[in-house]
Formats: structure tokens, C-alpha cells, sequence
């Protein structure tokens, strides 16, 4: 089974081709545009996207070695994403279904970023997953494909949004996750010691008081202080964010009694977070799932493999199929 999978939720635009549990190709055309605004600009978003799409596709089928007369199946992110976005790539997805009668399936981006887990390891369930993402942090409980329970999520910023937010406060360019992740590895942790938010609470998570005690520690602190100390001011702003995930996600194991576990959306890529999971794992003994690095921001190919899930369960959909911007609870 051979699908095409297309991404357009939020500024990248991007296509894949999977076949037998092979990523053929893997495009991803970014939009540096946003950097300048220090965020995305959805009107711009949308418009990039309209640009690229033809092309990308065109690529990924090319690097793929196919036409779409070999693709059985056009997976689409229908949600959850900037509508203007997401209709870009949905509507695009439509016209090539319907003019070469190729099956239409929708996929919850979300969802996708989990999924993309089993691109490179075996698909087990029961599992527990740490979402970690732009948007989104999320604590599930996944009994079998698709059946999710929500176990916690975050009642503010998503893990991503707070590196981006705080990277901000300290005049890092946008994204800031990977710059802070980048500072931090030359810094000391222990330089600082910020909040822990909600650590010892249940499995939600908030990270909007740790974005305000940053702001004001810069402001007492002082420009240049900041600058001098930055490595470390960095590291220990990490520190903060991924023992509070970390902590999470172990609760999380515990309440369940899973082996299997995994990390999925762009803040899987943190190296700190990474390295705490992989000690967490070995020390217990735990089935660790992290997509490699390629896998953990937006792509298509965690559409495209999430696509044939959804094919091989006979879950596909037709023109009505809808965009939606937020995920129900
Ligand atoms: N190495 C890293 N360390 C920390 N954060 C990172 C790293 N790499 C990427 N990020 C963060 O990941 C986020 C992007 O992830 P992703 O592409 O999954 O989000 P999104 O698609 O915008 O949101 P969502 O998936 O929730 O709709 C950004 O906030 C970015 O700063
Ligand atoms: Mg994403």
C-alpha cells in the first residue's frame, strides 16, 4: 500500500511518500517568513502554502520514484491547525482524489505526531505518549489504535509555546526551542533555579508562571548580565521545562502500569529531555519510543504513515471531510 501524505497545519508544507513500512521520500518546505514577525503570521502561512504545495508533492513524488497512479491512498492533517492552512492542503488533497479516484484520508495532526513513532519502531500497544509539541501538551493513554484517553494536558502554554515564548523574552530568534536547546548544552542547570510548576499536581501541566518568572528574573537581572550568563541561564530554563515533563510522564507510567512508552511533537527533539527519558527508560526497563530527530517537528511523513493505519482499518473518508482548528478536550 503505497500513501502519499500531505501536511499544511501551520507553516510548514510538506509531503511524503510511504510504502511498506518504508518513508520514500520526505519534503519539507519551511516558511522563513514568520521569523521576522517573531511568530506565525496565518494570512502569510497560507499564502506560502498556496505556493509550495504544487511542488512539494511534485517532489515528493519524484524522490519517491512514483506517479499518482501508483498511490493508493492521499492522507491530509485536517486539524487540529490554522484553518487557513489547513485548507490549503485539504482542498488541494480533494482535487487530486477526486480527478485520479484515489481514496481521501483525513488525519488529526496529533494523532500524526504519535504515529510517527512507529515509523521506526514496532507498533505495540498499550501505550503511554507525552505529546510535546508547538500547540499541544498532552499526557495519553493509548489502549489500541486510536483509542485514546486524555491523562493530562496543559491548562496554558504547550511546552514548545513556553521555549518559544520565554526564547523571546531573551531576544532569540524564532523558533526558539532549538536555540534554547542549542545554548543550554554549554551551560549549568543548576545557575538558577526556576519554578517547577505543578509538579507535585496530578498529570496537568502549566508553564505560563515559568514564562513570567523569567521576565521578571531579566528584568532584575539586567541586560548584560543576561547576555554573559546566557548558556547557563538557558540550561537552567531547560532544566525547569523537562523535569516537570519528565516528572509527568512517570506519574503518568505509574497510574497505568504500561511498559511502552513514547515522546512525540517538535519539543521531542530537546536533547535534555531526550537524554532524561532515555535514563528514566533504562532504569526501569521501559519500551522507549522517540522518533528520530526528521520525525519529531511537522512532516509528512507521520501523515503519510498515519494514513495507512487508518487505510488498513478501512477509516477513510470522503469529500465532506472538514477542517477543524482545536482538538475537543
Ligand atoms: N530542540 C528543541 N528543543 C525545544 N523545543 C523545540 C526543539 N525543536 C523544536 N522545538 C519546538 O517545537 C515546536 C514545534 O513543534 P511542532 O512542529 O510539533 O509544533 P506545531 O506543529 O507548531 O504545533 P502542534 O503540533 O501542537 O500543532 C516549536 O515550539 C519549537 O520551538
Ligand atoms: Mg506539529
Amino acid at each position: 500500500m503505497k500513501i502519499l501524505g500531505i501536511e499544511s497545519s501551520c507553516d510548514e508544507t510538506a509531503a511524503s511518500v510511504y510504502a511498506d513500512r518504508k518513508i520514500l521520500s520526505n519534503i519539507i518546505a519551511s516558511q522563513a517568513i514568520h521569523e521576522k514577525f517573531g511568530g506565525v503570521v496565518p494570512e502569510l502561512a497560507s499564502r506560502a502554502h498556496h505556493t509550495s504545495i504544487m511542488r512539494t508533492v511534485d517532489q515528493a513524488l519524484t524522490e519517491a520514484g512514483t506517479g499518482l497512479d501508483d498511490i493508493d491512498g492521499i492522507a491530509v492533517a485536517n486539524g487540529p491547525g490554522l484553518m487557513g492552512s489547513l485548507l490549503v492542503g485539504l482542498s488541494f488533497a480533494k482535487g487530486l482524489a477526486v480527478a485520479n479516484n484515489i481514496p481521501l484520508i483525513g488525519v488529526n495532526h496529533i494523532d500524526a505526531h504519535m504515529y510517527a513513532n512507529f515509523i521506526e519502531h514496532e507498533e505495540v500497544y498499550p501505550f503511554v505518549a507525552l505529546i510535546v509539541s508547538g500547540g499541544h501538551t498532552r499526557l495519553v493513554y493509548t489502549e489500541k489504535l486510536f483509542y485514546h484517553k486524555l491523562l493530562g494536558k496543559t491548562r496554558d502554554d504547550a511546552a514548545g509555546e513556553a521555549f518559544d515564548k520565554i526564547g523571546k523574552i531573551l531576544n532569540l530568534p524564532y523558533p526558539a526551542g532549538p536555540v534554547v536547546d542549542r545554548l543550554s548544552r554549554d551551560g549549568d542547570g543548576s545557575f538558577h533555579q526556576f519554578p517547577r510548576s505543578m509538579i507535585d499536581n496530578g498529570l496537568d501541566f502549566s508553564f505560563s508562571g515559568l514564562k513570567t518568572s523569567v521576565l521578571y528574573y531579566v528584568q532584575d537581572a539586567g541586560e548584560k548580565f543576561v547576555q554573559k550568563n546566557l548558556n547557563n541561564i538557558c540550561a537552567s530554563i531547560s532544566e525547569a521545562i523537562t523535569d516537570v515533563l519528565v516528572e509527568k510522564l512517570k506519574k503518568a507510567v505509574n497510574k497505568t502500569g504500561v511498559q511502552n512508552v513514547m515522546v512525540a511533537g517538535g519539543v521531542s527533539a530537546n536533547s535534555m529531555l531526550r537524554n532524561k527519558i532515555m535514563v528514566y527508560a533504562s532504569e526501569t526497563g521501559l519500551n522507549l519510543m522517540i522518533p528520530s530527530i526528521q520525525y519529531c517537528t511537522d512532516n509528512a511523513a507521520m501523515i503519510a504513515i498515519t494514513g495507512a493505519l487508518k487505510m488498513r482499518e478501512n477509516l477513510q473518508d470522503d469529500l465532506t471531510l472538514k477542517p477543524f482548528a482545536r482538538i475537543e478536550n
